[in-house]
């Protein structure tokens, strides 16, 4: 099993109101981005490629030059797409045709610890071939209509948070992106579309998405207290 990387990096991430984008944007002095690929690059991958903003492919390459070499991985950047399924596919095209495990993973999931991408990719089999990092949910999850009417209450215990980065048997990420494209929030959900089986793994709490000013503010105290 030859492992490649996906980071997806190409979004504006608008609800920030940062005046890079969100992958540039700055936590104890580097960026979001930085972060991602170390982590992706500690849990030795054979590649790793990032698709980043048209705009900033010149940057990021200028950004995972020096930890390409550090590690001895090969780490390309692509020009992302439109949606973020372009932005898995620009990358999926790029990685080695040796790599049959691919992990598509958020940017914004910066810090992620390398073992959930151990875990991940060690989970990813032919019967199983798609699988994600998932949490427990905490708080009771209610279905509403459109005015905001309550309509259902599922059963917590079977509800999972999902996170990144997703794992996938390489021809059966692109069999899903060709069938169903930017049908579903995640690539698993894609997957689940082709009626395939997709297991789960314990994902981690620090893999939390960076959405708002206030998940920035949280990410500066995690790198405070790691020094
Ligand atoms: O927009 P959302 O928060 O769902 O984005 C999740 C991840 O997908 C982010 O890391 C973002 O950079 C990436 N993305 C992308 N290309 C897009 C849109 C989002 O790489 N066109």
């Amino acid at each position: 099993m030859s492992v490649g990387v996906v980071i997806v990096a190409a979004g504006s991430g608008s609800r920030l109101g940062a005046s890079v984008p969100k992958a540039f944007v700055l936590v104890g002095g580097r960026p979001l981005l930085e972060y991602a690929v170390r982590a992706a690059l500690s849990a030795r991958p054979a590649a790793v490629v990032v698709a980043a903003p048209a705009s900033h492919v010149d940057e990021a390459l200028d950004l995972v030059e020096p930890l390409s070499r550090e590690h001895g991985i090969p780490v390309q950047v692509v020009p992302g797409g439109a949606e973020r399924g372009d932005s898995v596919l620009a990358g999926v095209r790029w990685l080695p045709e040796a790599c049959d495990v691919v992990l598509v993973h958020d940017a914004a999931r910066a810090f992620t610890p390398s073992e959930v991408f151990e875990r991940v990719a060690a989970a990813v089999t032919e019967a199983v071939p798609a699988v994600v990092p998932v949490l427990p949910v905490v708080d009771t999850v209610k279905v509403v209509d459109a005015e905001g009417f309550v309509v259902s209450t599922p059963d917590r215990a079977a509800l999972r948070i999902v996170q990144t980065p997703q794992g996938f048997r390489r021809d059966v990420l692109l069999a899903a992106h060709a069938a169903h494209g930017s049908l579903a929030t995640d690539d698993a959900g894609l997957v689940e579309l082709l009626g395939l089986r997709v297991g789960t793994v314990p994902g981690d709490p620090a893999a939390y998405k960076i959405t708002s000013p206030a998940d920035l503010a949280h990410a500066e105290r995690l790198v405070d207290h790691r020094g």
